[in-house]
């Protein structure tokens, strides 16, 4: 068992290690039933899993964009859709972990459908319902600043404290269904007084422990929510069930009691937030993010209209040169930069840097995998993170006893809260469309705009015509051949190219007459 947890090479817990040590720690009258797994996995790990069941056949195989086509670390990944029971997994996992150098692309799925949508979703088959997509100005200073400045780390230490007292927070251990109890009590005592505060525990099926939610109803637009999250179970490779040891203090009560943090001064300086918030501690993110995606996929299927979605997980061990670091995958472009703006506002000191694991490796992906926006700020850049995590060692000493890396965390999602919470409702304001005709001699130049884009949004240009047009769009002034946001100059006149809008601006679009054309432009944005 000794290695079980640690992830190929690097880090503990590769995805595709963690269900098959969930199937190990399953109970003996699972593997007996020989209970069906859906997994989905990346190519590495299925030809080790051929290697060891020949006769094993995928469902469904397809190639995935394994980031967002904007994120700055991009791969594709061939993943298959395999069933596997419980048993074979036993039998699997000791020439899983002898031999499998690179693990990702793994997620667990309740069923085969489940796994098949999945795949056909991140493979973009499937069409994903329009992303509400909010401002993302920051406009709440006189807000935000005074509560970040209440915020202390010795309170994260003392959570962090409390929760890695715990033998475990084992997603099927009586100490992990307590600690779910536990942290719905604190979250309950804070909100004392609050009647637009209230708390609930989110039940699963096939374990005991429960997902805790902690609701900040909306005053005047309550349906459009917000989440902040972070998985209140532990694992580790010190014993197992019952008497496993794992404080999982970095991994990942740092994250919860960075949220507990935020909502402490929010609830102190009496903010009431005019969307709805919701801070949520996930079960079971350790073998699988089951919890997380239980509660993503049953907020799609009951239409909630999340707007954006922050997960913490591990906050407290500084192993990098800079501060927060921003990971690309499974995660939404525009609500990263928004996230970088926040830092940049409110915490003008820190740096913000970028990183990516690879595979869906925290809670952020399921609410992505439900088409949702989602960020992941982490404690450092993938493969500087603690090295004690899923082991007995990964306690509050092992970060120093101290708790100033995850109070910059804890003041990111405050403030993400508090911009994102005061908004009013998202306004659906349709595309504008504008054309314009005309003709150029060579080497001619004219100039469109300014057009005034709004936030979020992008702006399109596209040019047809005859002889050769070249086009190019920039933001905030006229382009010229040399400097532009963006150009398309092929060999026609026909030409296309896109800027993303994330803060309120002008635009601008050139045209040069490559060859002498006549030119019809087609500008579509969405107007501020
Ligand atoms: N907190 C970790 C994820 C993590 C670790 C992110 C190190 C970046 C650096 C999380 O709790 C975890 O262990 N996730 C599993 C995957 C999950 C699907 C079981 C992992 O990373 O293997
Ligand atoms: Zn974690």
């Amino acid at each position: 068992m000794e290695n079980q947890l640690r992830q190929c090479e690097r880090r503990a817990t590769p995805a595709l290690l963690a269900v098959l040590v969930a199937g190990l720690f399953a109970s003996t009258t699972a593997a007996a039933e020989n209970t069906k797994t859906w997994i989905t996995v990346g190519d590495a790990a299925f030809s080790q899993l051929k290697k060891s069941v020949p006769n094993i056949l995928a469902k469904e195989s397809r190639m995935l964009r394994t980031n967002e086509a904007s994120a700055k670390v991009a791969a594709t990944e061939k993943v298959h859709l395999v069933e596997v029971d419980e048993e074979t997994l036993l039998k699997l996992s000791k020439a899983v972990h002898h031999e499998l150098k690179r693990c990702g692309g793994y997620a667990f799925h309740a069923s085969e459908a489940d796994g098949r949508q999945a795949l056909a979703k991140q493979a973009g088959m499937v069409t994903a319902a329009a992303v509400l997509r909010p401002s993302y100005l920051i406009d709440n200073q006189t807000t935000v600043a005074p509560v970040l400045s209440q915020m202390q780390a010795s309170n994260i230490g003392a959570t962090i404290t409390d929760m890695s007292a715990f033998i475990n927070r084992y997603y099927t251990s009586t100490a992990g269904r307590d600690a779910s109890n536990w942290l719905a009590n604190k979250w309950t005592t804070m909100a004392a007084g609050r009647s637009d505060i209230s708390v609930t525990q989110f039940a699963h099926s096939g374990y005991n422990q429960k997902s805790v939610i902690l609701t900040i109803n909306g005053t005047d637009n309550a349906s459009e929510v917000i989440v902040l999250g972070g998985h209140l179970d532990s694992i580790s490779n010190s014993g197992s069930g019952e008497t496993m040891r794992a404080p999982g203090a970095d991994d990942d009560a740092s994250g919860i009691a960075s949220m507990t943090e935020a909502l402490r001064v929010m609830v102190a300086s009496g903010y009431k937030p005019r969307r709805t918030i919701k801070m949520m501690g996930y079960a079971a993110e350790e073998v699988g993010l089951r919890g997380s995606a239980a509660i993503a996929q049953n907020f799609k299927t009951n239409n909630v209209k999340v707007v954006g979605v922050m997960q913490l997980d591990m906050t407290n061990y500084k192993g990098s040169p800079g501060d927060i670091y921003i990971y690309t995958d499974y995660a939404d472009s525009l609500q990263n930069d928004f996230l970088a703006k926040l830092v940049q506002t409110y915490q003008p000191t820190l740096t913000v840097g970028y990183s990516a694991c690879g595979y869906a490796c925290s809670d952020h992906a399921s609410w992505h995998n439900q088409g949702f926006p989602a960020s992941f700020p982490f404690e450092t850049i993938d493969g500087d993170d603690n090295p004690t995590i899923h082991t007995a060692n990964d306690t509050y000493a092992s970060s120093g006893n101290q708790a100033a890396h995850a109070l910059k965390f804890a003041r990111l999602a405050a403030s993400f809260a508090i911009e994102l919470g005061s908004d009013g409702p998202v306004v659906v304001v349709p595309d504008k469309v504008e054309t314009f005709t005309g003709s150029l001699t060579v080497g001619q130049k004219k100039t469109f705009g300014p057009f005034k884009v709004g936030s979020g949004g992008s702006f399109k240009g596209e040019t047809t015509g005859t002889g050769d047009v070249d086009l190019y769009i920039r933001k905030t002034s006229v382009p010229t051949t040399s400097t532009y946001t963006c150009k398309s100059d092929g060999a026609s006149s026909t030409e296309a190219c896109t800027i993303t809008m994330t803060a309120n601006g002008d635009v601008y679009v050139l045209l040069n007459g490559y060859k002498a054309s006549n030119y019809t432009l087609k500008v579509t944005y969405r107007p501020q």
